[in-house]
């Protein structure tokens, strides 16, 4: 089994924001989850550095593209490692092996006979780089998105032939109900395409920077066409992932890996990755991804949250003040992916100090103390109580089949609520009463032994939620294991806890 999952790679026209590390964070969820399978998983981020956004923003700055690219690149760059992001190469379409490969696939869509030479004219928002359809602009030719005034753009370009493509990317939706999720974003792109394909441009004259169009290098790739291509050519050259390089001298990751299993998008970017980008990969007669899905947007103030709009907030700064497990929970838990949701400060202290400090942490520091105390940190050998089976058994399984449909959210909850289900069983057992009777030594032993272990299975199951506080606690339960087929309850032996610090400690939510 191979797994692949991408982000979009992101516009090097502004630093990061919580919008970008969003979509990171979740593909991360999913890769972890897949690694945890056992799978072999490669997971793929980077930059989208050609086109007139990066252009227009550099000229602002006085700087050129490419160093405009390079700053800000690093930043993206930086931003992955920061939120615990285990992505397996970072691409930039800067690259020269990228860019060879957008040169390679599009002469051969052109060769294949989908490619022509025309005028368009239309109105243009050069921060979407996006021709507007009449349905699509705001009252005053504004962009509904950037709410910026539209250009009026006319230019000579190649284009590519869409049109062609109708019945077949119909007929696609119809076989594949499942090739974009969800549901309500699978009628909104099968809408469009039954409301009539229109050629698009394919190229762009006025523009410099961008992949150069081999047959004529009067022009460049429309910045789309190069950008879609990352996700096909990142694996003809980026280094096999850890642990798969030893098979193989010289492994080809496309052979492994390619179709995409998930490509994870925002909503403003339905369009290209559900009608352009199957029609492309047919042109250059290469096979489709399994899945797009597509998440909504955060809101601040009810708008989205975008650095041009201002409304920003920023990841490094939660992150200095919370840690990344913080930030990946919040983001996991209040906003299910998929929809829309609004993000704010007090939300977020709200869910680190009930959730994350008090009904995750506490859990832990005094089950672990309780051993320690009781029993010396030795955990007593024997079953687990029968009393918590009906709430943990098929627990694994039922979090890996909402995984598989990208349910982030919903999987984090079925965890969510057994770890509440274990804080209840503390209070109903309340062990420091058992304490106190000799006589229930042995109900005292069941107790510990089913909160370590119960704990033990949760935090497996966390793992790819919070990487970093999980590590930290399987191994104070010495069980660093975080394979799923030991995630099971029951299914593990700790013998002995070691003292651990506050995981999320209270006195950084009022710092
Ligand atoms: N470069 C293109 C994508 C090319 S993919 C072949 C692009 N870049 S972007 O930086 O503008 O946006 C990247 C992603 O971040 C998009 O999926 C977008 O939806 C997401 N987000 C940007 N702001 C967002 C929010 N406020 N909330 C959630 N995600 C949003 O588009």
């Amino acid at each position: 089994m191979s797994f692949y999952v991408t982000t979009p790679i992101y516009y090097v026209n502004a630093a990061p924001h919580l919008g970008h590390a969003y979509t990171t964070i979740a593909a991360d969820v999913m890769a972890r989850h897949h690694r945890q399978r056992g799978e072999a998983v490669f997971f793929l981020t980077g930059t989208d550095e050609h086109g007139e956004p990066v252009a227009d923003a550099a000229h602002a700055l006085g700087v050129t593209p490419q160093e405009l690219a390079d700053k800000n690149a690093e930043r993206f760059k930086a931003l992955a490692p920061q939120l615990g992001a285990s992505n397996d190469f970072f691409i930039r379409t800067t690259d020269p092996q990228h860019m060879a490969k957008v040169q390679e696939i599009l002469a051969r869509v052109r060769d294949n006979g989908f490619v022509y030479e025309g005028t368009y004219e239309g109105w243009y928002c050069p921060r979407c780089a996006d021709f507007k359809a009449e349905n699509e602009i705001d009252e005053g030719r504004r962009c509904p998105i950037h709410h910026i005034e539209l250009t009026r753009e006319q230019e000579d370009s190649y284009f590519f032939r869409l049109s062609a493509f109708q019945e077949r990317l119909e007929a696609l939706y119809a076989e594949r109900e499942d090739f974009v999720a969800p549901g309500t974003r699978y009628n909104e792109a099968l809408s469009f395409i039954r409301s009539g394909l229109r050629d698009v441009p394919l190229t762009r004259h006025k523009l410099t920077w961008g992949v150069p169009v081999p047959w004529d290098t009067e022009h460049v790739f429309y910045v789309w066409f190069d950008a879609l291509l990352n996700y096909y050519s990142a694996l003809s050259y980026a280094p096999a992932p850890a642990g798969l390089e030893a098979e193989g001298a010289q492994l080809d990751l496309t052979q492994t890996f390619w179709p995409a299993t998930y490509h994870l998008i925002g909503k403003d970017i339905l369009r290209f990755h559900t009608v352009y980008w199957p029609a492309l990969l047919m042109a250059a007669e290469l096979e489709l991804p399994e899945h797009v899905f597509v998440h909504g947007f955060l809101l601040m103030d009810g708008e989205k949250m975008s650095k041009s709009l201002g409304n920003v907030l920023d990841p490094f700064a939660v992150i200095e003040r919370f840690g990344a497990d913080a930030l990946r929970f919040y983001l996991m838990r209040d906003v299910p992916l998929g929809q829309d949701g609004s993000v704010s400060t007090a939300a977020f202290e709200q869910r680190y100090e009930s959730e994350l400090a008090n009904e995750l942490g506490n859990l832990a520091s005094r089950s672990i103390a309780m051993i320690e105390r009781y029993r010396d940190g030795a955990v007593p050998s024997g079953d687990v109580d029968p009393a918590l089976r009906e709430d943990f058994d098929g627990l694994p399984e039922r979090v890996s089949a909402r995984l598989d449909g990208a349910e982030l959210t919903a999987a984090l909850d079925e965890i969510w609520q057994r770890v509440r289900r274990l804080n209840r069983y503390v209070e109903e057992q309340a062990p420091w009463q058992l304490a106190k009777d000799d006589a229930r030594a042995e109900d005292l032993d069941r107790v510990l032994r089913t909160l370590a272990e119960g704990l033990r299975s949760l935090t497996v199951l966390l793992w790819p939620y919070l990487p970093a506080s999980a590590e930290r606690l399987l191994a104070a339960l010495g069980a660093p294991d975080v394979s799923l087929g030991g995630a099971a309850f029951g299914a593990g032996t700790i013998e002995r806890v070691s003292a651990i610090e506050a995981l999320f400690p209270k006195d950084r939510s009022a710092a």
